[in-house]
């Protein structure tokens, strides 16, 4: 029996900030010594909200970086690029035939996008298909992403189930894994994003974390430093809490001084900053190094993509069998 498969994926809109770190990243990290994992760089979703894509190229390296900067091992897991892989344009083509369009207009991340002024094409409505595909040519049991990609997820095992009673049972129905962190706020309070430039990034040099952290919004109830504070719905506590924990911050005490009024604001910012930049330092040395290694960066892409083909490949032909629709 093979082991349990993972597929996941980032779209290269740039260096990765804490939310992708927290709400995935991390977790695929320790999922590596128990899975079978695929990692993807989503180049063809990012295509979906912008035309302009001279960024795109060195987008994909600044992804890969990360990732190796955080743990990612090419060893373990088959790290590669989505437009590499052309059968997942030919399954999306075919699943595109057995989505109801129904299931599209309802996908709430399609409404947001609409509704933020976004150009309605059919790239965006059909992003859940291209994501399915992904899932389903690599035949995935287990997806970890964060909690905005859960609708994307629900409309993939509804694609599977139709695909499966049409033509027989091809693919599993992929379940989500969520980490603990499962939608990280940014410095606003609003989702961390890159989109919204409210993010800190995971190559963020010291000075600026520290510049980041001291503009994020706190508890709007404590206005003088000596105010009994709120940390339970305060965003930098949850900070403390996601990033300072782990490495052995006394958490409790935060909550105790921050609820009582000893501890105000800007010291406690201050504490976050340290974490932060500590979190963080390991990420920039590495990236440092990785930077002047294009030839391992190519190695790397090049290695996954041959292992990514083989699998994709295979499901591809399984699928036309099924479909009776293979010439030998
Ligand atoms: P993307 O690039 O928007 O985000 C990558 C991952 O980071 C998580 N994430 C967050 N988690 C917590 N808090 C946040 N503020 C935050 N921001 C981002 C996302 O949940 C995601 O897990 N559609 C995907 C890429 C993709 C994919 C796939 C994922 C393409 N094909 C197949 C899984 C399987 C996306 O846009 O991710």
């Amino acid at each position: 029996m093979r082991r349990s498969r993972i597929l996941s994926g980032m779209r290269p809109t740039g260096r990765l900030h804490l939310g992708n770190y927290a709400g995935a990243l991390s977790n695929w990290v320790s999922l590596q010594e128990k899975y079978e994992c695929f990692f993807m760089i989503a180049d063809w979703h990012a295509l979906t909200d912008r035309t302009d894509t001279k960024q795109i190229k060195q987008n994909i390296r600044d992804v890969l970086i990360d990732w190796l900067c955080a743990g990612l091992d090419p060893e373990k897991s088959c790290i590669f690029v989505q437009s590499h892989i052309p059968e997942h344009a030919e399954l999306h083509l075919i699943l595109s035939m057995i989505t109801p369009l129904g299931w599209l207009e309802r996908c709430p991340t399609y409404k947001e996008k609409l509704a933020s002024g976004e150009e309605n094409n059919y790239g965006l409505l059909g992003y859940p298909v291209l994501m399915t595909s992904d899932i389903l040519i690599y035949k995935a049991d287990r997806v970890p992403v964060g909690e905005d990609q859960l609708a994307h997820l629900e409309i993939c095992r509804e694609i599977a189930r139709r695909f499966n009673f049409l033509y027989g049972k091809v693919f599993p129905e992929p379940q989500p894994l969520l980490s603990k962190a499962t939608k990280i706020l940014g410095l606003d309070g609003r989702k961390m994003s890159k989109s919204y430039d409210n993010y800190i990034a995971l190559s963020d040099e010291p000075k600026l974390i520290e510049k980041k952290v001291r503009r994020m919004f706190t508890d709007p109830e404590k206005v003088y430093a000596g105010d009994p504070g709120h940390p339970e719905k305060c965003n930098v506590y949850t900070y403390h809490e996601v990033f300072g924990k782990p490495l052995g911050e006394d958490v409790e005490k935060i909550f105790e001084e921050c609820k009582s009024g000893k501890l105000g604001c800007v010291p406690c910012k201050k504490k976050l900053s340290s974490v932060l930049i500590e979190v963080l330092s390991p990420f920039r040395k590495k990236r440092r190094e990785l930077e002047r290694d294009a030839g391992e960066l190519e190695k790397i892409l090049q290695e996954g993509r041959e292992k990514a083909r083989q699998v994709a490949s295979a499901t591809l032909r399984e699928v036309k069998d099924a479909m009776q629709m293979s010439f030998s």
